[in-house]
């Protein structure tokens, strides 16, 4: 097989644009709402605040200069600097986390896009009426086996085409405008939905700690959406590191990526939380946050504006640019392992990838209707996946790559690699948390997120003694 030269981005600006495009997406405006408000508030912001300044960093730092260093995705990388079969493994298990969630990414795709629909036909009324047995409109939506899987498939479809013709760096373009957009919309709708009366109480419970709501699942649930938010602990940065050019500062770059997707984040959390204080006092907001969050609070925020179908039109549209870049960033990390490791063409790995998020999808879009009674370890498909995969899987994943980077590679040599191009502002910080913190932080909240769901799942009381 001839040996293609692996393509880089353009300037310093190409690599800030392509890890911010992956990184800001559904994990910004849709999950990190709804944890926050699950996961007590104010108390989960400053959590993650603080695990973003110290482990975000440090791994952001680490897989990027380690992509860059061997100049191989994930799988490659492992091999190329001498990792052991255990430690192979790691690199594995990085690589299977697209598979698992770019489907059920999909079906969350496919929700912003029935949303869109509805605006553009003229029914925002009906998006925020509830029916006389209390049903939101929006859990009669996932309630319809037929409506889940043609929106999920329809968003499915077009990430797979985006991937299988190669049209990736359009779609880019469009996201390079769309996203200035979407932050002018964001500070907007943030501005109207924490003056709405009674939301003052929503912004406190968001912003404010309290530490009565802290509980291990906080950190578990911040960690998770860390990584998720980041596109870390999945050998997406490795890749991205690959295609940097050496004479990029990596630390400014990845600083750059961080603030921008905490600050829309924050923005999210600020536009979803105090409406729902808004519009129903949100006193149990704590027991009823979930997915849906977000598609049943904003359409209120959007009605009581005035002109609720035009923004709503914009938002939602804007929303599916952000998502769809993701998916497809997404498909194409599954796209290139099919490639690599099987050695198939691009045209089949595309396919191949495709009929993966296809039967996957399937599995999470019909959970909520026809497979409601087939309840994984107490989830709904969609949050199995979730939860397997950010709570359980990317902390594996870390804990490999930080092995590898300690044990076989060398701290040092990473350090060197990022010395090679800039100065190292925080490297105390990055070495402390990676040799004295990370593993052993990594393997407490492990084995408090398994016990605490074998716990919660089987009732098995004896097991609750040993969460912390
Ligand atoms: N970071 C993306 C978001 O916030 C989701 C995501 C997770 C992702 N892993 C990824 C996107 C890998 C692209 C590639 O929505």
């Amino acid at each position: 097989m001839e040996q293609k030269e692996r393509s880089t981005f353009s300037g310093k600006i190409g690599f800030v644009l392509a890890a911010a495009g992956s990184a800001v997406g559904l994990g910004n405006i849709w999950r990190f709402p709804y944890l926050a408000a699950k996961y007590g508030g104010g108390v989960f912001l400053l959590v993650y605040i603080l695990l973003a300044l110290t482990f975000g960093y440090s791994m952001i730092m680490a897989e990027t200069a380690l992509g860059r260093m061997t100049g191989k995705s994930p799988i490659g990388a492992y091999k190329k600097v001498g990792a052991g079969k255990v430690l192979r493994a790691g690199g594995w298990i990085t690589s299977i986390i697209p598979f698992l969630i770019t489907p059920y990414y999909c079906v969350i795709g496919g929700w912003v896009l029935k949303f869109l629909v509805e605006y553009t036909v003229g029914h925002e009324k009906e998006l925020v009426s509830v029916s006389a047995d209390g049903t939101s409109y929006f859990s009669s939506f996932v309630g319809d086996p037929v409506q889940q899987v043609v929106y999920f498939a329809i968003f499915a479809f077009l990430t797979v085409l985006i991937v299988y013709f190669g049209v990736n760096i359009g779609v880019e373009k469009v996201s390079k405008v769309a996203m200035p957009i979407l932050v002018v919309l964001c500070i907007i709708t943030v501005i109207y939905s924490v003056t709405r009366p009674g939301a003052l109480e929503g912004v406190k419970y968001f912003i404010i700690p309290d530490f009565e709501n802290f509980s291990w699942m906080t950190v578990v649930a911040a960690l998770g959406q860390l990584f998720y938010s980041l596109s870390i602990a999945m050998g997406i940065m490795i890749t991205f590191g690959s295609y940097m050019k050496k004479e990029v500062d990596i630390e400014k770059s990845t600083t750059q990526v961080e603030i921008f997707d905490t600050a829309i984040a924050i923005m999210a959390g600020l536009m979803v939380i105090p409406a729902v204080f808004a519009y129903n006092g949100g006193s149990d907001i704590r027991e009823t946050a979930g997915p849906s969050l977000m598609f049943i609070s904003l359409p209120n925020v959007f009605n009581s504006m005035g002109f609720g179908r035009i923004i709503g039109i914009v938002f939602f549209l804007l929303v599916l640019f952000a998502a769809l870049t993701s998916a497809v960033s997404l498909a194409e990390t599954m796209t290139s392992i099919f490639e690599d490791e099987a050695g198939w063409g691009r045209r089949a790995s595309s396919l191949a990838s495709g009929a993966v998020i296809f039967i996957l999808g399937l599995l999470s879009a019909l959970g909520f209707n026809v497979l409601s009674n087939v309840t994984p370890l107490g989830m709904d498909f969609l949050d199995f996946f979730d939860f397997l995969t950010n709570s359980i899987m990317m902390p594996i994943g870390a804990i490999g790559t930080i092995v590898l980077i300690l044990k076989v590679i060398k701290i040092e040599k990473i350090e060197a690699e990022i010395e090679s191009s800039s100065k190292f502002k925080r490297k105390k910080l990055f070495e402390i948390v990676l040799k004295y913190f990370a593993i052993a932080f990594l393997v407490i909240i492990l084995i408090s997120s398994i016990l605490n769901t074998l716990a919660s799942s089987f009732g098995i009381e004896a097991l609750k003694m040993f969460i912390i």
